[in-house]
């Protein structure tokens, strides 16, 4: 993001994110209040740049960080740092979590055209074909050859198509999944049709979801990331709402800080899976199908309880942080993967919520993304 010489704001798409002050040529499209454009050329280079250790990075559409090296989580933090200055203003303190080098993806999505296996280049459906993704946990990088000689050789459904390849925690077990929801395991002989879930060992929870559904991209991080933020701020009381809460993840970290839960997830084979990761990690809950705006009474809780909202990246409908504003808990954790819709909902919240912390984790290391996390609580 920048400015013209005459004052107009200018957005900039680069294949690989910019350090501050390095001169770039670009494409611009300009309209009358601002311009659009992709960075075709670096024309200086900041030091700190690199080479970087992935062969196709800058061209497919995943990382944009490989080329800051060990600079990334410095660069990452500038992003924020940034991003909150913009959208909060000066004066919110916040605290940063940078990822761990360990950090690896356990889920990624790769699509066959018939020929070839690879990801899409950024905002195209042009496809870099690939051997291997140092972003994953090993034994998904070292699956995808395995899956490349499957559909070229007709072991497995060759219409083209998305393929998702995850793995559990500890990542050992690889599981693909096609547009169609069907999965395979991986074993020493090739890929088996399979029915088994998904595994995770977080923490002291264990948690499983249907292969192809939502979970945390790399699950151990952010489980340890989450539970030592939460804890930190000693969040526990009566009631737990975890709105939004997929297969349990908040409620299981959360364990028995919370006399009981409420778990309300749009999905029904999530909410399948979260009263049994609950229940066998004797936790009872109630966890509910609903959407979540719809769901939402007016003066939700009690004092001593916490609504913890973690929604899909849009953030927070206007009509649900009204409803919020009348809700009885007295703290409110909002959790959010897209820095600027999150920035939107505090902003909203803050009429009747007072910002007490806010917290950064690097959950997607190598990328420009990250995870916010707002510790609100009830005004007088
Ligand atoms: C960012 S994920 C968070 C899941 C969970 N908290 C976790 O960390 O594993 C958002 C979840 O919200 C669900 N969801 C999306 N829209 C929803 C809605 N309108 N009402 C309820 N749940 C919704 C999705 O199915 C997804 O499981």
């Amino acid at each position: 993001m920048g400015r013209s010489a005459d004052g107009r704001l200018l957005l900039l798409e680069a294949p690989l994110a910019l350090f501050p002050g390095e001169i770039v040529e670009a494409d611009v499209i300009w309209k009358t209040r601002h311009g659009e454009g992709r960075v075709t050329r670096w024309v200086t280079r900041d030091p700190r740049r690199t080479r970087a250790a992935c062969p196709v990075a800058g061209n497919c559409g995943g990382c944009d960080l490989w080329e800051a090296g060990s600079h990334a989580p410095e660069l990452k933090r500038l992003m924020v740092a940034d991003l909150l200055h913009r959208q909060l203003g000066d004066g919110v303190a916040w605290s940063w979590h940078p990822a761990p080098e360990s950090a690896r993806r356990h889920r990624i999505q790769l699509h066959w055209d018939g020929t070839d296996l690879g990801y899409f280049r950024r905002h195209s459906h042009a496809l870099v074909p690939v051997t291997a993704c140092p972003a994953a946990a090993d034994p998904l990088s070292e699956a995808i050859p395995r899956l490349h000689e499957a559909l070229a050789g007709r072991a497995l459904p060759t219409r083209p198509g998305r393929w998702e390849l995850a793995t559990g925690s500890p990542a050992q077990v690889v599981w693909a999944t096609d547009e169609r929801g069907r999965t395979w395991l991986l074993e020493p002989d090739g890929w088996h049709p399979n029915t088994e879930p998904i595994c995770h060992r977080l923490c002291e929870a264990s948690l499983c979801h249907e292969p192809g559904a939502f979970f945390q991209v790399s699950p151990p991080w952010a489980a340890e990331a989450f539970a030592s933020l939460l804890r930190s701020w000693d969040l526990k009381g009566g009631t737990l709402f975890d709105l939004y809460g997929g297969v349990g993840l908040f409620s299981a970290l959360l364990g028995d800080r919370f006399q009981q839960r409420v778990l309300v997830e749009s999905g029904m084979a999530a909410v399948a899976w979260a009263r049994r990761n609950l229940e066998s990690a004797g936790l009872p809950s109630e966890c509910l199908v609903a959407d979540v705006a719809a769901w939402v009474p007016e003066g939700l809780g009690e004092p001593g309880d916490v609504i913890l909202l973690d929604p899909p990246r849009a953030g927070l409908e206007p009509a649900l942080c009204d409803r919020l504003a009348t809700a009885g808990a007295g703290t409110l954790v909002l959790v959010g993967c897209d820095g600027a819709a999150f920035c939107r909902d505090v902003k909203r919240l803050s009429a009747n919520w007072n910002l007490e912390q806010l917290a950064v984790l690097d959950l997607f290391p190598l990328t420009s993304h990250v995870e916010c996390v707002a510790l609100m609580r009830r005004r007088p």
